[in-house]
């Protein structure tokens, strides 16, 4: 199995892509859990990853807190999509397990230094602040990290938050900035992919009739999430972004994409938090990531509920 970190701003769909790592330990050891403010504060978004993890019936993974702003910018939420603790919907418990001491940047950096080089994988779910404040702190971790997957971006579908910008990368350009430059390894699984994962009422109810805990609260998540989307796009389902980024390491057949310059841009008020994608190849730019620009949503949510049905 691969090792990775998870950083994460949960949010449902967040939380159901922390669920289908957990219940996948064939493909992955989580080393930790970091949260990130984002969707909602950092301290909701703290208590969140620790109540899934409860969830998902492991206790033992360490959650960290990592930063509660943006690098330059304001911090923008969107309590209108997920709620005010950022996960309404299903009731769950109060978390019994205490957040790590040390600051999820920290804890990031050292365990990327005391690794072997190029076997931790991070798995991006929210703004990067936390990426790119330990690329700035420790510069040494990106010949360490193995590579960096990431739900963010848009570019054939353009914005959710504003016409131009998908939500990560707009709350936080300047830190997405560090990470696209950073010459890391890098698969962007953007708007264009996750518009493709529609969560139809057939696919929630299958999770619904799995029938254990983890099931029922992912359709309770996915519910409340979804009102905003549905009457937004007038789609039969929501996106589901977020297990994006599980799914495209457990089975990357189910994407299709290719190798190409992808800039952030961070100056122009009008578009900041583009991700200016040269999918065709019209300049010399470096191919600095891997554009995941489809997928096959059946394959995707069939892959997803057999997995959920392993955990509690
Ligand atoms: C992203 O923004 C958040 O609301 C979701 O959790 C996802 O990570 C989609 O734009
Ligand atoms: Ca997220």
């Amino acid at each position: 199995p691969r090792k990775i970190i998870i950083d994460t701003d949960p949010g449902q769909d967040d939380a159901v892509a922390i669920l289908l790592a957990l219940a996948s330990p064939e493909d992955f050891e989580v080393l930790g859990i970091v949260a990130v403010a984002g969707n909602v504060g950092l301290h909701h978004n703290a208590t969140n990853a620790r109540k899934i993890v409860e969830l998902a019936g492991r206790p033992d993974i360490p959650v960290y807190a990592g930063c509660s702003r943006p690098m330059r910018r304001t911090l923008v939420t969107a309590e209108h999509v997920h709620g005010d603790t950022g996960l309404n919907g299903p009731d769950l418990p109060a978390p019994k397990i205490e957040l790590q001491p040390q600051h999820g940047v920290d804890y990031i950096i050292e365990t990327l230094m005391q690794a072997e080089p190029k076997t931790i994988t991070l798995c991006t779910l929210g703004p990067l602040t936390n990426i790119g404040m330990a690329l700035v702190k420790e510069p040494g971790i990106a010949e360490r990290v193995a590579e960096i997957v990431l739900m963010g971006g848009a570019y054939f579908e353009v914005g959710n938050i504003t016409p131009a910008a998908e939500f990560n990368i707009y709350v936080d350009p300047d830190a997405a900035d560090i990470v696209f430059r950073s010459g890391v390894k890098l698969t962007v699984l953007p708007l264009d992919v996750t518009h493709q994962m529609q969560s139809t009422p057939a696919r929630l109810n299958a999770f619904k009739a799995l029938g254990n805990k983890s099931g029922q609260a992912v359709y309770e998540m996915l519910s409340f999430s979804e009102g905003f989307d549905l009457k937004k796009y007038g789609w039969e389902g929501a996106p589901l972004h977020d297990p994006t980024v599980m799914a495209y390491l457990i089975d990357p057949t189910i994407f299709e994409g290719r190798d190409c310059n992808v800039t952030i841009e961070n100056a122009s008020e009008l578009t900041i938090g583009m991700t200016v994608t040269d999918y065709w190849h019209v300049t010399d730019k470096p191919k600095n990531a891997t554009y995941i620009r489809s997928g096959n949503a059946d394959r995707f949510f069939h892959l997803l509920t057999e997995r959920l049905a392993r955990l509690p």
